[in-house]
């Protein structure tokens, strides 16, 4: 893999108490019910695997943001329940994370029993990467698998400070992330396009930037659009503008010419006459006074379907309109098929594009969806991330 971090596989954890950080920071409806279990179905390889080499695993996650203090909503139970559900296997709960009364049940587990500790982010060290509190993760185990991607962005105390206290490695989705992102990032199969949508081009900016050292095109979509428009010169109405990114924006418009990435911006669109479902909408080339653009056009997506169908490797971060509402859903839908339908290396990343792969029933053609977020986000970029470097090298 690119990115070279030590591995489960080569850790010797028979007998050993292994704490293992999990992302189980899962969507809940209001009355907390898990709406989307692909968190908890992602890390059951690494439990399993190390069920069955004769290790005791305890796992660490967080769930929400509850600063640093307990919030009854946020606790793991319902978590632990499904996982025991899906690895047919009792987990057993605890009410805390670190102290004398978890370690005392850690040290009781029987072989082939699963601990569940709680919501680490209850402790305000957890989030401020606290080397004391980092210490007493330590304390409860002998060992630290990191199979939290979603939060390897994160330098906090269960991520990345355990992580350099105790012979470590990265679990089996951390291990599937990084092969998947350095395939994209390393060498990959040419060419290689990068599909970016979403609302902010400030959000995306560090993205661009860093792909375009790396990618043959960049096919552009969603409300960042709009500001990479009004940098060419072009009108785009009401549509959601960020003016003061448009000198940043010319900047990469004039590397990309540099090192030959194309970036490749809408040619028509869906225009509404207000931000609503139900706004009156037209197609257009050019963006009249009063429209605002919500989605891409059909020239557009004939376009950007073509550069999918002929790239070899493709990654999709962002969606191409406003695809919650169905007026304006056909250009995320179409690219998302696209990238479906392309013989190419396909890596989907980012909260809203996995939505849409999952509104289209797409997953099937892709051959990486990330687990994570923001995390995928600053890999894109370029960063290193900090529960990633806390691993160190093989
Ligand atoms: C995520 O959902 O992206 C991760 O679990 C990280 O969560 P956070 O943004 O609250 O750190």
């Amino acid at each position: 893999m690119a990115f070279d971090v030590p591995r489960l596989a080569d850790l010797d954890v028979e007998n050993q108490r292994v704490l293992v950080r999990v992302d189980f920071n899962v969507p809940r409806a209001e009355d907390g019910t898990i709406t989307d279990d692909t968190r908890i179905r992602a890390a059951v390889p690494t439990i399993q695997n190390l069920l069955e080499r004769g290790a005791r695993p305890v796992l660490l996650s967080h769930l929400g943001r509850p600063k640093g203090t307990v919030v009854e909503e946020l606790r793991l139970d319902a978590v632990g329940v499904r996982l025991g559900e899906l690895l047919e296997t009792p987990v057993r709960k605890l009410d805390e994370s670190v102290g004398d009364a978890v370690r005392a049940a850690i040290d009781s587990m029987g072989a082939g029993e699963v601990c569940l500790l709680e919501n680490v982010r209850f402790h305000p060290g957890e989030t401020k990467g606290d080397p004391e509190l980092a210490a007493a993760f330590a304390a409860l185990g002998d060992r630290f698998v990191n199979d939290a991607f979603g939060a390897c962005h994160r330098a906090h105390a269960s991520v990345a400070g355990v992580a350099r206290l105790l012979p470590a490695a990265a679990g089996f989705l951390l291990e599937k992330e990084l092969d998947a992102f350095g395939r994209v990032l390393t060498d990959p199969d040419r060419p290689l396009v990068a599909i970016l949508g979403g609302a902010k081009i400030s959000d995306k900016l560090p993205v661009i930037a860093n792909l375009v050292e790396r990618c043959d095109a960049i096919l552009i979509g969603g409300g960042m659009a709009y500001t990479l428009l009004a940098a060419r010169g072009e009108p785009t109405g009401t549509s959601l503008l960020q003016a003061d990114q448009v000198e940043a924006v010319r900047a990469n418009l004039e590397r990309a010419k540099e090192t030959g990435c194309r970036i490749l911006v809408p040619t028509d669109h869906v225009v509404a006459d207000s931000f609503a479902a139900d706004a009156k909408t037209q197609v257009v080339e050019v963006i009249p006074d009063g429209w605002m653009g919500l989605d891409i056009g059909p020239e557009t997506r004939k376009t950007y379907a073509a550069e999918i169908a002929a790239a070899r490797t493709v990654v999709w971060n962002g969606p191409m309109g406003v695809f919650e509402w169905e007026a304006f859903q056909a250009g995320t839908e179409e690219v998302g098929r696209a990238v479906e339908a392309s013989p190419a290396y396909t890596v989907v990343g980012g909260g809203d594009s996995v939505a849409a792969v999952s509104l289209f029933d797409l997953a099937d053609g892709m051959d990486h969806i990330s687990t994570g977020g923001g995390a995928s986000l600053e890999l894109l970029e370029g960063k290193d991330l900090p529960g990633i470097e806390a691993l160190g090298s093989r």
